[in-house]
């Protein structure tokens, strides 16, 4: 099933706004949800009262992030221990975090396999550069990323891996990624996590696409043959836009 991911990022700043956010996309959500999963990451302070609204839609919801370890001297870090429970997925290594706070590829290793092992659901998301890009290094960047970030995984956590593909120049810049730039990407991807954890996991590996997703240019991407689904930042902040990307994929696989 195609995965629509909702990146709310730092937004919004009042649980209010976060909640109204949550009752707009709701039903289309729940009205699709034999077709589309739908999963919404709100900032961390949201979680719980989210959760609460979604008992019994068939939404989900995730973590934009998770420390490696359990519990401990960890002065500012959530676990996925503490996830379990209410949420089912968490973003790791978006290219965020990356940039801002100097996460790592072996940082993200580890906390993908933390995640995994609690059987939550991981999305690791993976991207190159403008400037690996303009120099042609897209598929070198990437593949070191996905190989770095696997790392630490097995065959066993296929089922509840997802890579996300977001090249950070399409992040936030309304210049979307082409899908046939995307579609070689997502085929490298899926030959790597291939090569590292075997044929039939890469068959299970979702693989989403990121950047500039809006209403209005998701269906190139969904209708891609190995894309399923994407991860969606600002887009997702707008419930009736989110609620037609919703749409838009149900519409798409419901012809597959
Ligand atoms: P935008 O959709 O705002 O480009 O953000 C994409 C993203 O980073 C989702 O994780």
């Amino acid at each position: 099933m195609p995965l629509v991911a909702a990146n709310w990022k730092m937004n919004p700043t009042n649980i209010d706004d976060a909640l109204d956010l949550v009752r707009g996309v709701m039903s289309v959500a729940r009205g699709h949800a034999d077709r589309v999963e739908v999963a919404i990451f709100p900032p961390f302070p949201w979680l719980l009262a989210v959760s609460d609204l979604l008992v019994e839609t068939g939404v989900k919801l995730g973590a934009q992030d998770a420390f490696w370890e359990n519990s401990g001297a960890f002065t500012g870090e959530v676990s996925p221990a503490m996830l379990k429970g209410w949420c089912q997925w968490v973003i790791i290594g978006h290219s965020e975090r990356r940039l801002y706070v100097g996460e790592t590829d072996e940082m993200v290793a580890k906390k993908t396999a933390a995640v995994l092992s609690r059987e939550l659901g991981a999305i690791m998301c993976v991207g190159e550069l403008l400037d690996h890009y303009d120099e042609g290094r897209s598929d070198e960047i990437v593949t070191g990323q996905v190989r770095a970030g696997l790392a630490e995984c097995s065959a066993d956590d296929s089922a509840r891996l997802v890579i996300a593909y977001e090249p950070v120049w399409a992040i936030g810049s309304g210049r979307n990624a082409d899908p046939e730039h995307a579609y070689k990407t997502m085929r490298l991807i899926r030959r790597i996590v291939g090569e590292m954890i075997g044929a039939g996991a890469a068959r299970k590996v979702r693989i989403l696409y990121g950047g500039s997703v809006k209403a209005a240019n998701v269906q190139q991407y969904v209708e891609l043959p190995l894309c399923d689904g994407v991860l969606v930042g600002g887009a997702s902040l707008d419930a009736e836009e989110f609620a037609q990307i919703v749409r838009v994929t149900a519409e798409v696989y419901g012809h597959r």
